[in-house]
């Protein structure tokens, strides 16, 4: 079995568990049209204020619902979005106006969620954008601010970085009309590390810490220029945060869009929106991972887009990613009055009532050693404590599946959701198709099993 890079976080829970939930809800959810909106759109402050911020009134939220959903889909974590790039905050933080409880919600929003997903036995993590286009200070970019059309040309506004020797934070143009004037890095960097620590104080235990997002800060390092090609890790004072998070909750699993090193400075890789070809690595080292993906498209609400995946391809989502050593954060976006839409829960009940029956492939499970030969259409997750093999049928075959080189190790073979046997072939019925030796095929009932998404063969193998 591959083995991971040790880290200062806690990942023991972390590959265990396999399966979160992921919570993006902001103002965003308003628009119901992506969570970039405003960005997209180079909303100014003022109008997407008038429309959203005045409007934020999710009466029907109850996040005893929203633990229940999850847990009912077998989630073993959630993480919710405490400030989204819009900079707007769920809780009553004391460093900003901007949040929740000074719209009509007129309440923290985070307290109650974190207490009934911890209620169901989920664990807490918190996503915090280090991108902020609400604050004052924070320096305005090219990239995706959603003000950049007001930066002069790139070119130039890089040649006048560069020539002010733009390092350390301040705003290092101010000519008249600059929209950057009188703001200031090092003021953002101080209010991000401020809200930091009050996440990590005033909630408890947090399990995940999940920042959003660095670019382009080797580029900008290289020229000099850290604000406008840019923000990496001088933007956001990751270093000096990451030892803040690490003396606050040392065991704290950590995202890696801080732009710091693997080991002291990140515990998880998190690929977003792909499916990993195999267990991911970094400089060749394979890494704990876990893929986010959404169920349509965006990560906040959005009301018109058609493009769902069906709960069949989300449960085999899941079980690929097990299959390669990771974990799978699956969002939901909720509504402005503060539901999952019929479209989330739909998919989560489906995914739950195979995880009722399946849950034991995935909790605990890894990726086979690579002695076990992953049979045809088919994918394979291993429990190392148990020394069970499962194997998932994706593409149900005519009765019967080769298991290469594991005749001699083969206990006993059922059907996970039912415990049925599932057969091997006689010595002789094993040779006519082609079996024999160390080769072994099992033979299933010719129908697939009603009602399973996936079914899966569970294999005792001999200790
Ligand atoms: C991206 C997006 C964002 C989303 C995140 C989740 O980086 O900026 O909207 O929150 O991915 O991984």
């Amino acid at each position: 079995m591959l083995k991971t890079l040790q880290t200062p976080g806690d990942t023991s829970w972390f590959t265990h568990d396999r399966f979160g939930l992921f919570l993006h809800w902001g103002l965003y959810s308003l628009p119901a049209r992506h969570e970039w909106v405003k960005s997209r759109e180079q909303i100014a402050d003022g109008t997407y204020d008038d429309k959203y911020f005045k409007h934020f009134d999710p009466d029907l939220y109850d996040p005893e619902l929203w633990a229940k959903a999850a847990a009912d889909a077998g989630m073993k974590y959630f993480v919710i979005t405490t400030k989204h790039h819009e900079g707007f905050c769920l809780w009553d933080s004391k460093l900003t106006d901007y949040k929740a409880t000074n719209t009509p919600a007129g309440r923290d929003l985070l307290t109650p969620m974190v207490k009934a997903f911890r209620g169901r036995g989920l664990r807490t993590g918190f996503y915090h954008s280090l991108i902020d286009w609400h604050h004052p200070k924070y320096i305005i970019d090219g990239q995706n601010h959603p003000r950049r059309g007001e930066l002069k040309f790139k070119d130039e506004v890089d040649g006048m970085l560069a020539q002010a020797g733009a390092s350390g934070g301040s705003s290092p143009s101010a000519a008249k009309g600059d929209p950057n004037a009188g703001r200031n890095q090092q003021d953002y960097i101080d209010y991000l590390h401020g809200q930091v620590r009050e996440l990590l104080t005033g909630f408890g235990d947090v399990d995940v810490l999940w920042f959003d997002f660095s670019w382009n800060s080797q580029k900008a390092r290289e020229a000099g220029v850290d604000f406008t090609l840019g923000k990496g890790r001088e933007a956001w004072g990751s270093e000096k945060l990451y030892k803040m998070i690490r003396e606050l909750m040392p065991n704290i699993v950590l995202n890696d869009r801080l732009d710091l090193p693997l080991g002291d400075g990140w515990d998880v890789k998190t690929p977003e929106q792909v499916q990993p070809r195999q267990w991911v690595q970094v400089d060749g080292q394979p890494v704990v991972w876990e893929a986010c993906q959404t169920l349509s498209g965006s990560w906040g609400y959005h009301r018109d887009e058609h493009s769902w995946r069906d709960t069949d391809e989300l449960i085999r989502c899941l079980i690929d990613n097990v299959s390669k050593g990771g974990n799978l954060l699956l969002n939901v976006g909720p509504t402005g009055r503060g539901e999952f839409d019929e479209r989330a829960l739909s998919r989560l009940e489906g995914i739950g009532q195979w995880m009722r029956r399946h849950s034991r492939s995935i909790y605990g499970c890894t990726q086979a050693p690579a002695q076990f030969k992953v049979p045809t259409d088919c994918r394979l997750t291993y429990n190392p404590t148990t020394h069970r093999l499962y194997v998932h049928v994706f593409a149900y075959p005519y009765k019967h599946i080769l298991l290469e080189g594991l005749a001699p190790q083969v206990e006993y073979a059922q059907f996970l959701h039912d415990a049925s046997e599932v057969r091997l072939p006689d010595a002789w019925h094993n040779k006519q198709l082609g079996g024999g030796g160390d080769n072994l095929y099992i033979e299933l009932p010719q129908m697939k099993p009603k009602g399973v998404a996936v079914p899966v063969v569970e294999i005792f193998l001999k200790r």
